[in-house]
C-alpha cells in the first residue's frame, strides 16, 4: 500500500504577524532605528542574517534593502545538515517545521525578489560574504557557544567600520552559550556594546557613542519603551525593555485577503465600519491601510517602486 501525504498548505502570510518566529515589537523598533540611521547617513553596505527560520526578522531586514546592495541569509533548513550531534539536537527539537521552501514562499510574501540564500551551517558564510562589505549583521543562528562564537567572527570580518551587529539570545536562561560567546567578544575581542534588550544584543567595532547620543538625544521614537543606563567595564550601555507597537512592517501582497475578510466579517456583523485587526488605543498600533489603488498598485509595480511606497510609508 503506498501512502500519500496530504499536500503541505501554501504560506501566504498576509501581514509579518502572521509569519512564525521570534521576533518582538520591540527590537522591530530597534531595527528600524539602526537601518533608518544608516540610510539616512547614506551609509551603503550589505545585510546578513544568519539564521532566517520562517523570514520573520529577514522580511523585516530586507525592506532596508536599498540599490546596489545585496542582502544574504543562512540556514540550514534541515537538521540532517547540522554540522554537529548538538546541533541537529537543537535544531531537531526547535525547527521540526522549517523548510527552506516555507522560508521563501514567505519571503515572497512581503518582496518582490529572495536575498541571496545559503542552505547549510553558517561556516560556509565567510565563503561567500566578503570582507568589509557589510553594514547590518544579524546573528541568530545556533544557540551553542562554539557556533555563536565562530558567527561573531563572521560578524566582525564582513563588518565595515560602523556596522552594526544584533546578537540574539544573548541572555535568555536557556541558551548560555550565546551569553558566554556574546561577553567574551566584549572582553576579549573589541566588541562595543551599544544597547540591549530583552532578547538582543546591539554592538559595533566602530565607535559606540554616536548611536548612544542618537538613541538618547531623540525621545520621540521611545514611546512606550523602558530606558535604563548601565556601565559595563567603564563603558556605557543602554538597556530597553517593553512591548512598544510594532513598527511599520513590510507589506504582504496578501494583506487584502485579510482585509477583505474583516470587511466581510463586519457586514455580516451589521457593522458600518469594520474593526481593524490587532488595533489598539496607541494610534501608531494601528495598521496602516492603504487604498485600493495603492494596494494594486504595491500588487504590481515593480520592486524598485513598491520599496519606495514601502520607505515613505514607513517614514511618514
Ligand atoms: C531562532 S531561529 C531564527 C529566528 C528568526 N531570525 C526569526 O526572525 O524568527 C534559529 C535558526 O537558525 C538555524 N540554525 C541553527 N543552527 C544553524 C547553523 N549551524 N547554521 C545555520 N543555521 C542554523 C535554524 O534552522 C533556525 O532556523
Amino acid at each position: 500500500m503506498t501512502e500519500t501525504s496530504a499536500p503541505r498548505p501554501v504560506q501566504r502570510p498576509r501581514a509579518l504577524g502572521e509569519v512564525k518566529g521570534w521576533f518582538p515589537s520591540l527590537d522591530q523598533v530597534l531595527f528600524d532605528r539602526f537601518l533608518s540611521r544608516q540610510e539616512r547617513l547614506g551609509e551603503h553596505g550589505d545585510l546578513l542574517e544568519m539564521g532566517v527560520y520562517m523570514g520573520k526578522s529577514a522580511i523585516f531586514t530586507g525592506s532596508y534593502l536599498r540599490p546596489g546592495e545585496r542582502f544574504t541569509v543562512c540556514d540550514l533548513f534541515d537538521a540532517e545538515d547540522a554540522p554537529d550531534a548538538g546541533n541537529a539536537a537543537e535544531a531537531r527539537k526547535s525547527y521540526a517545521a522549517l523548510t527552506r521552501a516555507a522560508f521563501e514562499q514567505n519571503y515572497l510574501a512581503f518582496h518582490d525578489r529572495l536575498p541571496e540564500v545559503v542552505q547549510g551551517p553558517t561556516s560556509l558564510v565567510p565563503g561567500v560574504v566578503e570582507a568589509d562589505t557589510c553594514r547590518f549583521v544579524h546573528v541568530d543562528a545556533s544557540h551553542l557557544y562554539e557556533h555563536v562564537a565562530m558567527d561573531i567572527g563572521t560578524a566582525r570580518r564582513v563588518l565595515l567600520p560602523n556596522g552594526v551587529v544584533v546578537l540574539d539570545d544573548f541572555r535568555s536562561e536557556h541558551t548560555p552559550g550565546v551569553a558566554a560567546a556574546t561577553w567574551e567578544a566584549v572582553f576579549d575581542r573589541g566588541l562595543r556594546p551599544i544597547c540591549l534588550t530583552t532578547q538582543k544584543f546591539y554592538g559595533t567595532w566602530g565607535e559606540p557613542e554616536p548611536f548612544l547620543e542618537e538613541l538618547l538625544g531623540d525621545t520621540e521614537w521611545r514611546a512606550g519603551i523602558s530606558m535604563s543606563r548601565q556601565q559595563i567595564a567603564g563603558r556605557h550601555v543602554l538597556r530597553f525593555s517593553g512591548r512598544p507597537p510594532n513598527p511599520a512592517a513590510p507589506e504582504s501582497r496578501y494583506g487584502h485577503e485579510r482585509r477583505d475578510t474583516e470587511a466581510g466579517a463586519a457586514r455580516s456583523a451589521g457593522l458600518a465600519t469594520p474593526p481593524v485587526a490587532g488595533s489598539s488605543t496607541h494610534p501608531a498600533a494601528a495598521p496602516r491601510r492603504p487604498s485600493a489603488a495603492r494596494r494594486i498598485a504595491v500588487d504590481i509595480l515593480p520592486p524598485i517602486v513598491t520599496r519606495t511606497i514601502r520607505r515613505r510609508r514607513r517614514r511618514s
